[in-house]
């Protein structure tokens, strides 16, 4: 098929390269030409494992071409997805769709009658953004008098992709959720996706295996607009809950003396609780989580209803994230002129986005607290100079370097490298022999015989 993507974000990119890659041709638009620019020349304007191999041979078959300004291209289109930013507004009033409100008057302004066109919107968006969507694009049309000869769908298609693992996510889904009245439209879309709901395309050659089941179809579920809008945001509500419901175990956990790792276990073999999104820590970050959050919380209260759990999970959630420091507090006590270093920026591992990170928190906190603080990260510390240029803050090009003379070392990111350390070459480093993990990583891992002090997060300090 001909497709069009507006936005070449996380979203809009691995979408359109995934179906490039099943063998449509793909426009991707994008109106920050820079980024069009970095695009042609064939360099990402991201990090995410995978992504450079799916977009480079579909790129150089042709098949995958990037575009700003050229809106005349979406008339080509079979089906335009809309990816693009939906930002929340300051201070939690709600999302910001003028991004949103700006594709849909291009697409309007550009499509003319001939065929059928299926308008699908990805970017996640407060209840009833589809319909808007429509009402915008239709009204677009009626000014130019097309409206009547047209024959246009939009449609709910939320994307499930996290950041860091978005190509396996793309080709290998949970589920499919389309929310629209229009059958025809359904039909477009399951074909589109056809070789992806019956795992028939071959996965670009780097990806892991498929996930144990790969030989049954894909759940490919036709719902209301307003309940595939509402499956994205409760799904992230949801994912954001069961992470601070484990945060508050934990924090029981250390008052009452039990390891929330063995909680965790005994909970995750339970089918009905599942054991993924129970690794108790720092609490969770990113651009999705709190913007989600917010948005339905904003929906909720503008129809009168206050969602007492899910401001609870926000609210546990940034608490959670001084957890780290308290304990550098306990453990140090005055923290004013400490050097400490902070090892992981990002806000997981495999991706250099710092959105709505923890660590930014952290660091924050600590540089108010007097702390000198070491920062490093394996791929994030270029995106944190550009973001926080705080002289306070030093940025460190590796470990060594973060490690060496500080007072105390918290872990904020778990990133894999982190395990891989030489524990005996830090010791020598660090002026104290104080580690703080706040994703609990190197717990078990022995650090005790290299003579450091080590506290996790929901782990009982064993008594020295
Ligand atoms: C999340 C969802 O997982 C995706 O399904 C969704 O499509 C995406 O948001 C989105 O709406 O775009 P993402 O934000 O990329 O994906 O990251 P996650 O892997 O969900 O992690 C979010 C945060 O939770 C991270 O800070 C991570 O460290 C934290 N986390 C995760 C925990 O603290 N504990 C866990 O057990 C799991």
């Amino acid at each position: 098929m001909r497709i069009s993507v507006l936005g070449t974000g996380y979203v809009g990119l691995v979408t359109g390269a995934a179906l490039a890659h099943l063998g449509n041709q793909v426009v991707c638009h994008d109106i920050d030409r820079e980024r069009i620019d970095l695009l042609r020349a064939g360099r990402l304007p991201f990090y995410e494992p995978h992504l450079d191999e799916v977009v480079q041979p579909a790129r150089r078959r042709g098949n995958l071409i990037f575009v700003s300004g050229e809106f005349a291209l979406l008339n080509e289109a079979d089906v335009i997805f809309i990816c693009v930013g939906t930002p929340s507004l300051p201070g939690g009033k709600g999302i910001d769709l003028r991004f949103v409100r700006a594709a849909a008057t291009q697409i309007g302004e550009i499509l003319e009658p001939g065929r059928r066109r299926v308008v699908v919107n990805k970017s996640t968006v407060p209840l009833g953004s589809r319909c808007w969507v429509e009402t915008l694009v239709k009204e677009v049309l009626h000014r130019r008098g097309r409206r009547r000869e047209m024959e246009l769908a939009t449609v709910s298609n939320p994307e499930f992709l996290r950041e860091g693992s978005a190509v396996y996510d793309v080709f290998f889904p949970d589920r499919i959720v389309i929310g629209t009245e229009d059958e025809w439209a359904v039909e477009t879309l399951h074909e589109l996706y056809r070789p992806i709901i019956e795992r028939s395309f071959t996965p670009p050659a780097s990806l892991a295996a498929a996930p144990s089941g790969q030989f049954s179809p894909v759940p490919f579920l036709w719902v209301s607009p307003a309940g595939a809008e509402l499956i994205k945001y409760a799904a992230n509500a949801f994912l954001a809950t069961k992470i601070s419901f484990i945060n508050e175990i934990a924090n029981i956990c250390e008052v009452l003396g039990a390891d929330v790792r063995e909680v965790a276990t005994g909970l995750g073999l339970d089918r009905r609780i599942g054991p993924e999104f129970l690794a108790a820590g720092v609490g969770w970050g990113g651009s999705c989580f709190g913007k989600d959050l917010n948005g339905l919380m904003a929906d909720a209260r503008a129809y009168g209803y206050e969602p007492a759990l899910l401001r609870a999970v926000f609210d546990l959630n940034y608490r959670q994230r001084m957890v780290v420091v308290k304990k550098l507090q306990n453990l140090l006590k005055t923290l004013r002129g400490m050097v400490i270093a902070v090892y992981g920026l990002s806000f997981k591992p495999q991706t250099d986005d710092l959105r709505d990170a923890p660590s930014l928190d952290v660091i924050k906190k600590l540089v108010s607290l007097g702390a000198l603080v070491r920062v490093f990260d394996p791929v994030a510390t270029g995106a944190f100079r550009r973001l926080c240029p705080d002289p306070e803050v030093k940025v460190c090009h590796d470990p060594d370097e973060l490690v060496e003379g500080a007072d105390g070392l918290v872990i904020v990111t778990e990133w894999p490298q982190v395990k891989e350390l030489d524990w005996e070459r830090v010791a020598n480093r660090m002026r104290r022999k104080i580690i703080v993990d706040g994703r609990n990583v190197l717990a078990g891992g022995g650090l005790e015989q290299y003579g450091f002090a080590y506290q996790g997060v929901g782990i009982p300090v064993r008594p020295g």
